[in-house]
């Protein structure tokens, strides 16, 4: 496989993670559907004794399909290692759990995917960790928040929901002087547009249910970077708490990523589009999307990301009338959560109800928020219909 190392993007997309001799040696990744394996009579039964040399024992140890899944996604991110879990946000708390403890402190983006904001309000105070949230773009912020038990800095580029940037090297480096590791969740963007790791991350963080899997049928997450620091995760979270990935999952993820590279190409044009339509629509009084000048971290998206990716949102004059209206008139877009897939989905995202439950933003934290989304956003993940449809179903449907 070191010859992989020197191919690019779209060859590791479909190569990466391959055996030389898959099983009646199938060109294309046979489904492993096994939970237990031949082992040799002396093989120690504990995590503790587990290494990358060690054979499959028992899927939640390891299997063949998630292990080509994980070293895929490895390949694409430029790490040594990946480890899969069920879901993206076991993927995030697996993280947490294993490096946050009594008397750590979690530095953590104050707006972003919002379970995770909601686990680190909810569930890590309970088990004695601190958390400070903050405007992880706001650089000054983030050293303020920084404290001598510091573990982690946890951040989102782009944010869900509002396509707000961080700077990753920058953050990577105030992490890092303050002896903390920083890991990033790329979800929004995909390892084809950014690659954290290559910036100073420790680890990234997807949820594969969204771009890596892309079909929108299958949930899962992963955490990739070095494998002295994603090996220990592998053994006490993967193994123990045991949030592992599908096989079968695994396996339909493998072939969503052979075509990443491509969709993300398709879903940035579109998207492109679509923002430029939006932008001159009447009904429309503000469209957010990394590819336009008036992103307000134009300058940033153009440093960081090799392409504005699939997700925009707009705002409208009244959300909450215009979110009912969109719900029944599209006929392309599909009016769902989620986000990422060859399917358009359009969600409306209302500041005052997301302030309750998720955010719990105040004072200048409130107001960044609402110079992104005003009282709230339309965030619409352009799927790979005809941009043209898309733009005449969002016409019609917006009246
Ligand atoms: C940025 C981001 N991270 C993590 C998650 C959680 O992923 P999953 O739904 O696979 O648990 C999501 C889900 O929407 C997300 O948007």
């Amino acid at each position: 496989m070191s010859l992989m190392k020197h191919t690019s993007l779209r060859t590791r997309a479909i190569h990466g993670g391959e055996l030389p001799h898959a099983p009646g040696r199938a060109v294309v990744p046979p489904l492993h559907m096994a939970n237990s394996y031949m082992t040799p009579a002396d093989l120690s039964f504990s995590a503790e004794d587990l290494t990358p040399e060690s054979p499959f024992i028992y899927t939640r140890w390891g299997n063949p399909t998630v292990a080509m899944l994980e070293d895929r996604v490895a390949s694409l991110e430029g790490a040594e290692e990946g480890l899969c879990f069920s879901s993206g946000i076991a993927a995030i708390t697996g993280l947490f759990a294993h490096h946050l403890g009594v008397g750590d402190h979690l530095v953590m983006t104050n707006v972003g995917y919002a379970g995770a904001v909601e686990y680190t309000y909810d569930m890590l105070p309970q088990m004695g960790v601190s958390v400070t949230h903050v405007d992880t773009s706001d650089l000054e912020a983030v050293q303020r928040a920084l404290r001598p038990n510091t573990r982690l800095v946890h951040i989102e580029t782009p944010c869900n929901p509002i396509l707000r940037l961080t700077d990753i090297a920058r953050v990577a480096a105030l992490a890092h002087e303050a002896n903390a590791l920083l890991s990033v969740d790329s979800t929004f963007a995909s390892p084809v547009i950014t690659r954290p790791l290559e910036l100073g991350a420790d680890f990234v963080v997807h949820s594969l249910t969204k771009y890596l899997g892309g079909h929108g049928d299958a949930l899962g997450g992963v955490i990739a970077g070095r494998s002295s620091l994603v090996g220990p995760i592998r053994a006490r979270i993967g193994t123990r708490v045991g949030g592992v990935l599908s096989p079968f999952n695994a396996w339909l993820i493998l072939r969503g990523i052979a075509t990443l590279p491509l969709r993300m190409q398709a879903h940035s044009d579109s998207a492109q589009q679509i923002a430029a339509m939006l932008a001159h629509h009447p009904r429309v009084t503000r469209v957010v999307y990394p590819g336009r000048s008036t992103h307000p971290q134009a300058g940033l998206a153009a440093q960081q990301m090799r392409l504005p990716g699939g997700m925009l949102t707009f705002q409208v004059a009244d959300g909450d009338a215009m979110a009912r209206q969109l719900q029944q008139r599209l006929k392309v877009i599909s009016y769902a959560v989620s986000l990422g897939h060859v399917h358009s989905l359009l969600f409306y995202i209302g500041t005052h109800a997301i302030m309750r439950s998720t955010f719990r933003l105040t004072g200048d934290d409130l107001a960044a928020y609402k110079a992104y989304t005003g009282e709230g956003v339309m965030r619409l993940s352009v799927g790979l219909e005809d941009p043209d449809d898309l733009c005449a179903d969002l016409i019609q449907a917006l009246g």
